[in-house]
């Protein structure tokens, strides 16, 4: 299967590091036999219709920051992703170009191109999903191509999946969830060790757990966006980040925290959905599953007739998200089987 991958961040050389060292179980167990046609980063782009060498990719972009490395022939400075996505061949193309959440670019850009040249798409990136996701399954069907994107929401963290596939003849009538894991590190460190937000995001920063620019995370904004997709794709509803209303945690002081302590609560940033769509600091009691710790996400369904059912998980990390990516190739591949 040829697989093009826009972006080749961390998320993109994990899932290309995890396909070339699992290539012997995945065509033994799946059928499966992936190749890296092309590479594409915000400098340019490597192909290779015969496969790209993955170790010296991954080697190339350590050393250099780029896939120069590859060579003359391989790659080509300031090729447009778009260009690549219309020219190269391949059936799978895996959209992991950064998360832009007011016009989506230039993952919209990219998801769509593919689309309409035939291509499968997964996507990790949330811009296009939480400004366009009802457009995007249309153009999906129209153009008769599979549409995955399960690291969109939990990582490695199977979220979707669960509440889609393994909830099946339940009803699910509200969805609260800890969907942002520098929030939530955020909110335990302040609970824990008594001290104030800022000094916090600056550690959380310092390990690599909050962005330099932390506005979608600490703004509510990248919870909002997992919101979106998961009550799309699970309650059927076509919503976009528009229709949710969005407080983050940057008005949390110490004083709401201890206040909540008082009652048997720990204050977290709550992603709900069901009797409208909002993402608010919201007190949970300490004894419930969603009461998770540091940065995991935590998700419950309220169903009907199976009652609660809570995912626990870690929400992000390269490998952990590149295995969804996994996942979603693995489900391309069987729907071809099919
Ligand atoms: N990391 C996680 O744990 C995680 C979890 C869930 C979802 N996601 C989502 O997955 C996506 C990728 O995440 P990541 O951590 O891999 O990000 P990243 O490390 O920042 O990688 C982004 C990649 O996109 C490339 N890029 C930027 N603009 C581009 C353009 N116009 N055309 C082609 N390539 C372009 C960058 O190029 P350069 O290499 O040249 O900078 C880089 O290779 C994001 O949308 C993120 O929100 C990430």
């Amino acid at each position: 299967m040829r697989i093009m991958l826009v972006g080749f961040g961390v998320v993109s050389q994990s899932f290309a590091d995890i396909i070339h060292s699992q290539s012997t179980k995945l065509a033994r167990d799946y059928g499966l036999r992936p190749r890296i046609v092309a590479a594409v980063d915000s400098s340019g782009a490597a192909i290779d219709p015969s496969g790209l060498d993955i170790p010296m990719a991954l080697k190339s972009k350590k050393e250099s920051r780029s896939l120069s490395g590859l060579g003359a022939d391989v790659y080509t400075e300031g090729r447009s992703a778009a260009d690549v996505i219309r020219e190269v061949e391949c059936e799978v193309v895996v959209e992991a170009t950064p998360s832009e959440l007011t016009h989506g670019e230039p993952g919209l850009t990219h998801v769509r191109t593919a689309m309409k040249e035939g291509r499968h798409v997964i996507c990790v990136n949330k811009g296009p999903l939480a400004l366009a996701m009802p457009a995007l399954m249309e153009l999906a069907g129209h153009n008769d191509v599979i549409f995955k994107f399960s690291g969109t929401v939990g990582g490695g963290t199977p979220v979707l999946d669960l509440a889609k596939k393994c909830l099946e003849g339940c009803t699910i009538g509200s969805i609260r969830g800890i969907l942002n894991g520098t929030c939530n590190y955020i909110l335990t460190k302040m609970t824990a060790e008594g001290v104030e937000m800022k000094e916090v995001l600056a550690e959380a920063q310092k390990l690599g757990y909050a962005e330099a620019d932390p506005t979608a995370d600490v703004g509510g904004f990248d919870s909002a966006c997992k919101l979106v997709i998961t009550s799309n794709y699970v309650m059927g509803t076509s919503m976009s980040i528009r229709d949710v209303d969005i407080k983050g945690i940057t008005e949390v002081t110490m004083e709401d925290i201890a206040s909540a302590n008082s009652r048997g609560n720990a204050l977290k940033l709550v992603g709900y959905v069901g009797d409208g769509a909002k993402v608010a600091p919201e007190e949970v009691p300490l004894t419930h599953p969603l009461n998770v710790s540091g940065t995991f996400n935590a998700i419950t369904f309220d169903t009907d007739p199976a009652g609660e059912i809570t995912l626990v998980g870690k929400g992000a990390g390269g490998r952990e998200t590149a295995s969804s990516v996994l996942r979603d190739l693995i489900e391309i591949r069987k729907d071809f089987a099919r």
